[in-house]
């Protein structure tokens, strides 16, 4: 299928995803939504694709929500519409999505790259929720997952000023899971997107389910999901036979089932 924003291409059990918008950034619009929900919706039904990899250009992840698309609308349709309430079916993807992020990751371009279920970053990545200058707020999530990422301190720092963070600030306060070399950023997610597609893909979504509960849930209640999930491996092919793998000092072959 051809797209108008975006590049997508198979790399062995792992689907790449790359936002090409170069002259706007790659900044989020209408069409980048819609594209993006399809190039999903297929790797989802793809049985072959393990994890999916989310990036932009060198340049920007993405400078945010198009702010040409969005600054005539007015409140009246913005509501009726629901505006920009598309973009929360990407957080609740199965498969797992690594964020390759390198340079701008600014308004809705970082809470892209947080609606992921981790972002590795180059050295030249920047975050920031600038939206207070442009006289509104994040509206894709931006003051609930960066503040449950980073902290309210940081949080309201970063959405309070507009300021925008450096990769080395980011991973120093959790934002990211590892800060690369910019040549390394894709093939560092390539090869975690790579290793997770190659485990057991029961497993792979039910650990998935479970951190993601973490965010939703009481502590009790969470560690509770956790252990139904992980008693329910054990009806699995794949538990007996990487435990089998194990104790007999060999890899195991997964089945998936
Ligand atoms: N929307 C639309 N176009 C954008 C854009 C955006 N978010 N960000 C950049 N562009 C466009 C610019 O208009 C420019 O296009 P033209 O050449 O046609 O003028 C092109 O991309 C290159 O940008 P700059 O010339 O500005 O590049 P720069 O290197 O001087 O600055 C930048 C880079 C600091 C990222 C600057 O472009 C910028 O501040 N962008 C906007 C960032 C922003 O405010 N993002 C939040 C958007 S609101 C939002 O996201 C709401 C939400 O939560 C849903």
């Amino acid at each position: 299928m051809a797209y108008e924003t975006l590049l997508v291409e198979t790399r062995g059990n792992v689907g790449l995803i790359t936002l090409n918008r170069p002259q706007a950034l790659n900044a989020l619009n209408s069409t980048v939504l819609k594209e993006l929900k399809q190039a999903y919706a297929a790797f989802h039904i793809d049985d072959g694709i393990g994890a999916i990899v989310l990036t932009g250009s060198e340049r920007a992840f993405a400078a945010g929500a198009d702010i040409k698309e969005m600054q005539p609308l007015e409140f009246a349709e913005v509501y009726k519409n629901d505006f920009i309430s598309g973009w929360d079916e990407i957080a609740k993807a199965r498969k797992p999505i690594i964020a390759a992020v390198s340079g701008f990751a600014l308004g809705g371009g970082c809470e892209l790259a947080m609606l992921c279920d981790f972002i590795i970053a180059s050295e030249t990545a920047k975050f920031g929720q600038p939206e207070i200058t442009l006289g509104v707020i994040p509206g894709i999530g931006g003051s609930q997952r960066l503040t449950r990422a980073v902290g309210k301190a940081k949080a309201m720092d970063l959405i309070l000023t507009g300021r925008m963070m450096d990769a080395a600030e980011a991973e120093r306060s959790g934002l990211v899971s590892r800060v690369v070399v910019p040549e390394r950023l894709l093939d560092e997610a390539m090869e975690a997107a790579t290793k997770i597609a190659s485990l057991s893909h029961p497993s792979v979504l039910m650990a998935k389910e479970a951190v993601s509960r973490a965010f939703e849930t009481t502590l009790e209640e969470g560690l509770r999901f956790e252990r139904r999930l992980f008693q329910s491996l054990f009806a699995t092919e794949d538990q007996k036979e990487g435990m089998a793998a194990f104790i007999e000092k060999r890899k195991p072959v997964f089945k998936n089932r």
